[in-house]
């Protein structure tokens, strides 16, 4: 079904900036995916590609987008499912090719089966082809034998593009640097899902089952005008908590066991992405608190430290070393640091970044490489997470008992601003004492 657009007037901003950072010599093309089957003739949920949703607005399945800079007519082409009443009495509204031009403010619209036939024309004299390869063979396939047929009949006039050009340095760039209106809505997001943890730290207890837990988390997103969890909410508890993305969510929670819950909400395209990691009873265990301080310690630090200009390889870099130094108090490893580090011997207790871009992905579109090859300087408008953990396997060799079957990680979603970093899910508890109280509320 069509949802209606945030404001057209936004996604024609997004547009012309878009065309503006093609330039005139290159076009492009972006995909909205048909519906997946789930089983039988039972479809998935479906989800607009974020490249297309966010020049367009437009979320139904089958679309396809083309931009072309400088044309005189036709510079923005959407091809859609067709309006057909009798499919839209059972499967929901269609805003058809009339509904494209005059509701999106695209300049002109097809069929999506007339996609082969207009195409190769509307590729025709422009150098570049911005398109993302790898995603939809069927779709890539489909586009070299268009472009190899036009290079076939250059003799008879008509150019063919010469280069496919990946999106990270045009439409990634833009998305990459989030604008008022895309904070706006990843504030909302954080506040729901601010709203959703506290529920969950209420509800957790002994005897409750992962799975009502999402529930709550779930029913919390939703009843608060999100769509959704932005991606499948991981719930563990116990052993389930060293698991990175363990998403059954279906054991029941044991006495004094660590529940570890990271969901984010998804509101209007844009989803946050958080960890809280706390004791189902309301108090920490001596052990689970002494790792979970050295994660608190760490991540707390690496949001200190991150301002515009830093990389985040360095916030990587500074938060592993003070994980290392802890691992290291706690026995879960002996020598020095910079030992540990040189032997990688701590990824088998930390075996992931500290940070990604957030925003319409979790993780979120946009190089994490200048054009150089270089970690790239952080600046004002990125949104990252930061997320530390420590993850100890029930079997892991060489480590205290007392450790075993024992994970945590601690995330938020930091906006970089002029000066530094504006923590949008800092409303979550996270320090031992607010979140047993948070636990133990009634
Ligand atoms: N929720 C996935 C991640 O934290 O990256
Ligand atoms: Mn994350
Ligand atoms: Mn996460």
């Amino acid at each position: 079904m069509s949802e209606a657009p945030v404001s057209t007037l936004d996604f024609a901003r997004r547009r012309a900036a878009y065309i503006n950072a093609l330039g005139p010599r290159a076009c492009a093309i972006l995909t909205s995916p048909p519906e997946a089957r789930r089983n039988g003739d039972v479809t998935f949920p479906f989800r607009p590609s974020s490249d297309l949703y966010y020049l367009t607005g437009f979320g139904e399945p089958d679309t396809v987008l083309v931009v072309r800079p400088g044309a005189t007519s036709e510079e923005t082409v959407l091809f859609v499912r067709p309006r057909d009443p009798e499919r839209e009495v059972w499967d929901g509204r269609r805003a058809g090719t009339d509904g494209a031009i005059a509701d999106y403010g695209i300049a002109a619209s097809y069929p999506i089966a007339e996609l082969c036939e207009r195409l190769p024309g509307l590729m025709t004299g422009f150098d570049e082809v911005h398109y993302t390869t790898g995603v939809d063979p069927d779709f890539d396939a489909r586009l070299l034998a268009m472009l190899a047929n036009l290079r076939a009949r250059e003799r008879k006039g008509g150019k063919a593009p010469r280069r496919i050009v990946d999106h990270v340095a045009t439409l990634h760039e833009m998305r990459l640097i989030k604008q008022p209106e895309e904070i706006a809505l990843l504030r909302t997001a954080a506040a729901i899902t601010a709203e959703a943890h506290l529920a969950a730290m209420k509800l957790a207890a002994p005897g409750i089952s992962e799975h009502q837990l999402e529930a709550v988390i779930d029913y919390t997103f939703r009843r608060r005008g999100g769509v959704g969890p932005g991606y499948p909410s991981i719930v563990g508890s116990g052993d389930n908590t060293t698991i990175l993305h363990y998403i059954e969510n279906s054991a029941t929670v044991g006495d004094g066991d660590l529940v570890l819950i990271d969901a984010g909400c998804e509101v209007a395209f844009y989803t946050a992405d958080v960890t809280r990691t706390y004791p189902a009873t309301g108090q920490f265990s001596g052990p689970q608190r002494a790792i979970y301080e050295v994660v608190l310690d760490a991540q707390i630090a690496a949001i200190d430290m991150t301002r515009p200009g830093l990389t985040l390889d360095a916030i990587h870099e500074a938060c592993t070393r003070k994980l290392v130094a802890g691992m290291i108090d706690l026995g879960l490893l002996s020598g020095s640091v910079d030992e540990r580090l040189a032997d990688d011997s701590y990824k088998k207790f930390y075996m992931h970044r500290t940070s990604h871009w957030l925003g319409m992905d979790v993780h979120d579109a946009g190089s994490y490489l200048s054009d150089g090859g270089e970690p790239r300087p952080l600046a004002p408008g990125m949104v990252i997470t930061i997320e530390p953990g420590i993850y100890v396997a029930r079997d892991a060799e060489n480590v205290p008992d007392a450790f075993r079957g024992i994970g945590v990680r601690i995330e938020d979603d930091l906006l970089i601003t002029e000066t530094g970093v504006e923590n949008l899910t800092a409303a979550i508890p996270k320090t031992v004492a607010d979140l047993e109280a948070a636990c133990r509320a009634p």
